[in-house]
């Protein structure tokens, strides 16, 4: 019983992050456009207190629930991961999630150190956008991918 709410405290969690990193890319970046460059300044910075309170959460639920499904049912098949599809394609997710997590860090430096700027910005947007995008379609296809 406790593999499913783990499992859907995941599900949850990814869907907060994910939902987040998509509108920043697909509505922030054109709604730049439209808005007063005063206002976007102010726009963005709401946004980004709210990530930096909300986000830590976030990733801890999905990391958390992502090592506890782990050790509950894939430790066997992660010690020898290229003896399966499905051991392949999960190692490489959780690889993909580990360099996510780094952008994360990355970011949270630069933003304390007051060195964050829009082209950093931009770039951690548009890399962790493209993760995730791969992140899904093998958390997806491990279970329908065979070789
Ligand atoms: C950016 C981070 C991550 C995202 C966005 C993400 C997203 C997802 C998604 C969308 C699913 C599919 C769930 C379903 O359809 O039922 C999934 C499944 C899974 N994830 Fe993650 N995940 C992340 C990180 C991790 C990490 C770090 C681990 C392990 C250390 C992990 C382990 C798993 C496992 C084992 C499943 C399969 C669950 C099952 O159905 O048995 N994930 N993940």
């Amino acid at each position: 019983m406790i593999y499913p709410l783990i499992l859907t405290l995941h599900l949850f969690a990814a869907l907060i992050f994910i939902g987040t990193v998509f509108f920043e890319v697909l509505f922030l970046g054109s709604i730049r456009q439209q808005l007063p460059a005063r206002v976007m300044v102010w726009v963005e910075q709401g946004i980004a207190r709210r990530a930096r309170s909300l986000m830590p959460w976030v990733l801890l639920v999905l990391f958390g629930a992502g090592l506890g499904m782990v050790w509950l049912r894939y430790l066997a098949v992660l010690a020898s991961p290229l003896t399966s599809a499905f051991g392949t394609l999960l190692a490489l997710k959780i690889v993909l999630a580990v360099s996510v997590l780094l952008h994360f860090l990355a970011a949270m430096w630069l933003f304390k150190r007051g060195r964050m700027s829009a082209r950093y910005q931009h770039l951690i947007h548009a890399s962790v956008f493209g993760h995730l995008v791969v992140i899904v379609l093998l958390a997806k296809g491990m279970f329908y991918l065979t070789w």
